[in-house]
């Protein structure tokens, strides 16, 4: 048992979030026991870590990231996904062929996921198995709970990256057997997106996402070209969505889509009956994608969503930052679209980055007792000229937050980064 002083904030509901002034957290075998005004007597002794002013936060989780992209952050952002994919970020993926290349990149991304207090995510790796597997051991022995996807595309994909569809899939399920012992970073079957994946690997992949209850993530409606490109490919299944229902990939397991912004009825039906996550990742979109989700409406039709960093993609890897953005954009979709929109409030957006896609995790993203203590600590948000409620301050962090600002990371209760 150990004791946690500060200011502590979370979210109750997507509409509330939960405020504690000045108190203590108690935290019993890397699990929230309660949060108490003052300390109890039932607690004299126990181990004492006194935060003062400081906010303490649920850590955040990023529900899309490719972790081979990371180089080409804030690069390549003056074109549109197509060419950014085929002149860039293919190219860049073909590089993870070579181990040494990769261990580097991903000791430098996980390190910076941890510096951001991302401490949960679903993540793209590569076709590379060797590469791959490095990046999920790197997880699981730092404890971070996280998916990760060795990537499948057999077809209209340049040479190197393009699998041989038997090989794709023998080569998946080796990766899902070596780490099905895994207790945080487990394994997710992650074809690229409908233009690249035949029916042949979908299918397969559908295969085994039933023989070992595998969920699934990908890229959904993510551009008019996608959307448009997807349902030409495979028009018998009534939406890019329900591709991966008709391939049999559904059910098993969690379901991430990335995006979401050009949804057709049919996707929001397959969505919501296999409970899926639709992720909004910002910045990306605005960068390469070009377009908004439409995230209050979505909301109301009942859809999971979380929020993605979408790196590289998107530029940067702060999910605080992306809660934020996500207020800012649900503003001015309503500005465009005002009969089907409207703006999202700050605590909708917090909900988002934390509770509502921790639960993908079991019981994280939150504060409550019975979650893990997956928590950041939060400095410097005050000002020495009017008196800011601990919600204000998560707000503001949110906003101008920078790395510089979280003070410490608790994973389950030990202290990382
Ligand atoms: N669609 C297919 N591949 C990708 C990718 O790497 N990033 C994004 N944002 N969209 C994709
Ligand atoms: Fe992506």
């Amino acid at each position: 048992m150990e004791l946690y002083h500060g200011n502590i904030v979370y979210s109750k509901s997507d509409t509330e979030l939960a405020v504690h002034k000045d108190s203590w957290i108690a935290v019993d075998d890397d699990v929230v026991e309660g949060i108490y005004p003052v300390i109890p007597e039932k607690f004299a002794g126990i181990p004492v870590v006194d935060h003062g002013d400081d906010l303490i936060i649920p850590a955040f989780t990023d529900l899309h990231v490719h972790a081979p992209q990371y180089p080409q952050r804030g690069l390549a952002m003056d074109t549109l996904l197509y060419e950014w994919l085929n002149k860039y970020t293919f190219p860049l993926e073909e590089k993870y062929a070579d181990p040494e290349f990769a261990h580097a990149v991903y000791d430098a991304f996980v390190d910076d996921l941890v510096e951001h207090g991302t401490l949960h995510a679903v993540i793209f790796g590569t076709i590379h198995t060797e590469a791959t597997g490095y990046l999920i051991e790197k997880l699981e022995t730092l404890g971070l709970r996280a998916y990760v996807g060795k990537v499948n595309m057999d077809t209209d994909s340049p040479e190197k990256l393009c699998e041989n569809t038997q090989e794709s899939l023998l080569e998946t399920e080796e990766f899902i057997n070596r780490y099905l012992d895994n207790r945080t970073a487990r394994v997710i079957l992650t074809p690229r997106f409908a233009p690249t994946c035949s029916w042949e690997l979908l299918t397969g992949l559908g295969k085994l996402a039933e023989k070992y209850n595998m969920g699934v993530q990908t890229h959904l409606v993510e551009s008019l070209w996608e959307a448009q490109e997807s349902v030409k490919r495979y028009p018998d299944c009534g939406s890019d969505t329900g591709i991966y229902e008709k391939a049999g990939l559904l059910g098993h397991g969690p379901f991430i889509g990335a995006h979401f912004i050009y949804p057709a009825e049919d996707d929001i039906r397959v969505m919501k009956k296999y409970g899926g996550f639709a992720v909004q990742c910002p910045e990306a979109t605005t960068n390469v994608i070009a377009g908004i989700m439409s995230t209050a409406a979505l909301a109301d039709r009942g859809i999971r969503l979380g929020l993605g960093s979408d790196i590289a993609g998107g530029h940067n890897l702060a999910i605080y930052t992306q809660i934020s953005k996500a207020v800012q954009f649900s503003k001015i979709k309503t500005f465009y679209e005002p009969e089907v929109n409207r703006p999202i409030t700050f605590e909708k957006a917090f909900y988002m980055g934390t509770k509502e896609s921790g639960a993908l995790f079991g019981k994280t993203g939150s504060l409550e007792p019975g979650y893990a203590f997956d928590a950041l600590v939060i400095h410097g948000m005050s000002d020495p000229y009017q008196k800011l409620t601990p919600s204000q301050e998560a707000e503001r962090f949110c906003y101008f937050g920078e790395t510089k600002h979280i003070r410490a990371r608790y994973l389950g209760g030990r202290k990382i980064g």
